[in-house]
């Protein structure tokens, strides 16, 4: 974790000035957030809303457009650094705090209406048991946690010429570790903190994860399309959702989960 720490405190100011994040589309008043998201977790407005993994602070602070009160962690301090400039030019009002999410039960003193997390987050932690135990604690009882997710089955399979080839085992336990001098939302950059260790949690983990943790999983959802262009041959349909073309099949690119912790 300490190493893709380094990384991600490299790639926070870049993924500001990245055209992926869109940061004048935000200020303009875009939000970031999929309508599957918004649709999912309904209302928010005066709802008390914990953002895990937040990032640069784009979808907290569109949560916050739609009226929730929130508070966005991370453990990255440039990624938080953003995040209050951003709230400071948007005028929205946030609370980011600097944490590692396993110690966020520790850090947070007080319970949330909703957890919010994903589009990303759940590869970057080895443990999944630890994780939904914490979300556990920070719910209020009757809280609910959403988070939609990329398919780790899609971590699985790598694009070759006519089709997908098999690069790594859907249930390994093991991280990855890659050496990449750019990030998903970076072109042209010469990443310093190259390595990071990313980890396929099986959609099965983390269900059984969060049953374990004591939330009831309500509802469960896969997707044929990606939040980002995960491959070079996809389009986006009108709601800017990636698609593969139809001719290299179809599989689970995403995935979301709703749960509650029972009141
Ligand atoms: C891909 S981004 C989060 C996705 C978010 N939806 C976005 O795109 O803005 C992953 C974030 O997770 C954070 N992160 C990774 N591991 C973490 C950990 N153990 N504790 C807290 N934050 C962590 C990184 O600092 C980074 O900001």
């Amino acid at each position: 974790m300490a190493v893709n720490r380094r990384m991600w405190d490299e790639a926070a100011p870049l993924h500001v000035a990245s055209s992926f994040y869109d940061v004048p589309g935000f200020l303009r008043g875009v939000s970031t957030l999929l309508p599957l998201e918004v649709d999912a977790v309904g209302p928010v407005r005066d709802r008390s809303l914990l953002h895990l993994q937040c990032h640069i602070g784009l979808d907290t602070l569109s949560w916050a457009r739609l009226g929730a009160r929130v508070t966005g962690v991370d453990y990255s301090a440039p990624a938080l650094t953003a995040a209050r400039r951003l709230a400071r030019a948007a005028r929205l009002p946030a609370r980011f705090v600097r944490s590692d999410v396993y110690s966020a039960p520790r850090r947070l003193p007080e319970l949330f209406d909703i957890v919010y997390t994903g589009k990303g987050a759940l590869c970057w932690l080895p443990d999944l048991s630890r994780w939904a135990k914490g979300i556990a604690g920070l719910l209020r009882p009757g809280g609910r946690l959403f988070f939609a997710e990329d398919h780790p089955y899609a971590e699985v399979l790598e694009p070759v010429e006519g089709g997908f080839r098999v690069r790594t085992g859907y249930f390994r336990r093991r991280s990855i570790r890659y050496s990449m001098s750019e990030t998903y939302a970076t072109t042209g950059a010469r990443l310093r903190n190259a390595t990071r260790y990313e980890w396929i949690h099986p959609v099965s983990e983390a269900l059984r994860a969060l049953r374990g943790a004591g939330l009831e999983v309500e509802e469960f959802t896969e997707y044929p399309f990606s939040h980002w262009r995960r491959y070079a041959s996809m389009g986006a349909d009108r709601e800017g959702r990636w698609r593969l073309p139809r001719r290299e099949g179809s599989f689970p690119l995403m995935y979301s989960v709703l749960a509650r912790r029972p009141a």
